[in-house]
């Protein structure tokens, strides 16, 4: 077994903490989490959203910090490296490419929303949210997303950038950006939900959040909350197994594993906690969907003091968070391709830079020319967040478990999570071999009819 991947080494066990949590929060806690707590009404999804972070999700972490670390290599490789060396079926290396092809496709979208964010960018310095009622927020999002030279231009100014961090490599290129975003993130997250008190609905806000109606959840629901429990801690797109690669021996995996999580988590719900109260300030919709950050936000902004000087480092800190989240995103099939193609870093990150931007105008027309265009009632942003999200992360989870548990090599195992066959060891067991298979089988049954549990 090598000792150190080929691509570099995470320096400490915080930074590898702090990379990974830059990694996991993104736009996925920011944008998207309010957005499908909104459309899926409130505190019942929420609950079934933190139920999978904690008893599926913190698992599976470990599991692909353990395989990412012991291999040391691209997860299709590292899988199937696993898979020869525990006498199981090489075959288990395309459970890899599986979640290295989700990478891929999720980047292209992910992209495009962050262009939208680093054009908020310029709007907030520009002063165009000031005072700003509902009506002309909306507006000004509209005018941004129907327009596709405009999100195109930010599309390939956010994959030129991921490109450039990409090709420098891990400890110079990405150890240096994050040190001071998760910090800032968590000030600016703070100033709005000061502000969102300061509305008098926070109450609202909170109870929409974390009161139960159990009434508005539906099957559809549940699997949406599964599967933003994997998208929002990068489960299952090669990115953790990824960044496993980096890890050092001494790092003890389980804690690592609960920090990043939590970190997560409680970003998601600060974001939660910051969005909805403006949201029935304002009179409008939680159920607006991808706009809602972006309609609501600038409200809050254009009506505090120093709003414009908050509004755009908040959305710097947006483009950041979304940006490394984006790094890794792109990392996952770049390592691949220099694996298995033997190509330079350089090549290897134009490829995979050059097609995913291609991939990305399907997302961006999703918003305008192409809306009318629908399979299955979703246009092509939504069936691929659809497919991706709530089908090959969850599928690619609940096969990287069932690998953990009952294929990889049990002195593996207890070799990665120090030596130690105490209870830690024993759940987790439990969890891989019986809990999560069984759970997200019948989540994903019951959402496409063939059962009816829920
Ligand atoms: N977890 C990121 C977010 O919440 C998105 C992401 C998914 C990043 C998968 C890497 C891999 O924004």
């Amino acid at each position: 077994m090598e000792h150190h991947s080929k691509h570099g080494q995470w320096s400490s066990q915080w930074a590898f903490i702090f990379a990974t949590s830059s990694a996991a929060i993104g736009l996925g806690n920011i944008w998207k989490f309010p957005y499908i707590t909104g459309v899926n009404g409130g505190g019942a999804f929420v609950l079934v959203y933190l139920i999978c972070v904690a008893i599926l999700g913190v698992p599976i972490m470990i599991a692909e910090i353990m395989i990412g670390r012991r291999a040391r290599l691209n997860p299709a490789n590292a899988m199937k490296q696993i898979a020869i060396q525990s006498k199981c079926r090489p075959q288990w290396g395309m459970v890899g490419g599986l979640t290295v092809l989700a990478a891929f496709l999720i980047l292209s979208y992910y992209s495009v929303i962050a262009g939208w964010a680093l054009d908020y960018v310029v709007q907030s310095i520009r002063g165009s949210f000031y005072l700003a009622n509902a009506e002309v927020v909306s507006q000004l999002f509209n005018n941004l997303v129907s327009n596709p030279w405009r999100v195109t231009f930010w599309h390939t100014v956010m994959m030129l950038s991921i490109i450039v961090v990409v090709t420098l490599g891990v400890e110079r290129g990405l150890e240096r950006s994050m040190r001071y975003m998760l910090p800032s993130m968590f000030v600016l997250l703070l100033i709005v939900i000061f502000y969102a008190i300061h509305t008098g609905f926070f109450k609202e806000g909170f109870e929409f959040l974390f009161y139960l109606k159990f009434e508005n959840l539906t099957s559809q629901g549940v699997l949406i909350a599964l599967g933003h429990a994997f998208f929002t801690l990068s489960l299952a797109t090669g990115s953790i197994m990824m960044y496993g690669a980096y890890v050092p021996r001494y790092v003890y995996i389980p804690f690592a594993a609960i920090m990043i999580t939590l970190a997560d988590t409680v970003t998601a719900l600060m974001a939660g906690l910051a969005i909805f109260p403006i949201v029935f300030a304002n009179g409008l919709e939680p159920s607006s969907g991808p706009g809602l950050i972006f309609q609501t936000l600038p409200l809050a902004f254009g009506h505090m003091s120093f709003g414009l000087f908050f509004a755009s480092l908040f959305f710097i800190m947006v483009v950041f968070a979304g940006f490394l989240s984006a790094v890794s995103l792109l990392e996952p099939p770049v390592a691949w391709i220099i694996e298995n193609y033997k190509l330079k870093r350089s090549k290897a990150t134009l490829l995979v830079g050059v097609s995913t931007w291609l991939l990305g105008f399907g997302t961006i027309f999703s918003f305008n020319i192409a809306s009318d265009f629908k399979l299955l009632g979703k246009n092509f942003f939504e069936l691929l967040d659809h497919v991706t999200a709530n089908f090959m992360l969850p599928i690619g989870g609940l096969l990287i478990a069932l690998f953990a548990a009952w294929k990889m090599k049990k002195s593996f195992v207890i070799e990665e999570i120090n030596h130690n066959q105490g209870i830690a060891y024993q759940l987790l067991y439990f969890i891989l071999g019986y809990i999560t298979p069984i759970a997200i089988s019948i989540v994903l049954l019951n959402s496409i009819g063939l059962l009816a549990i829920f």
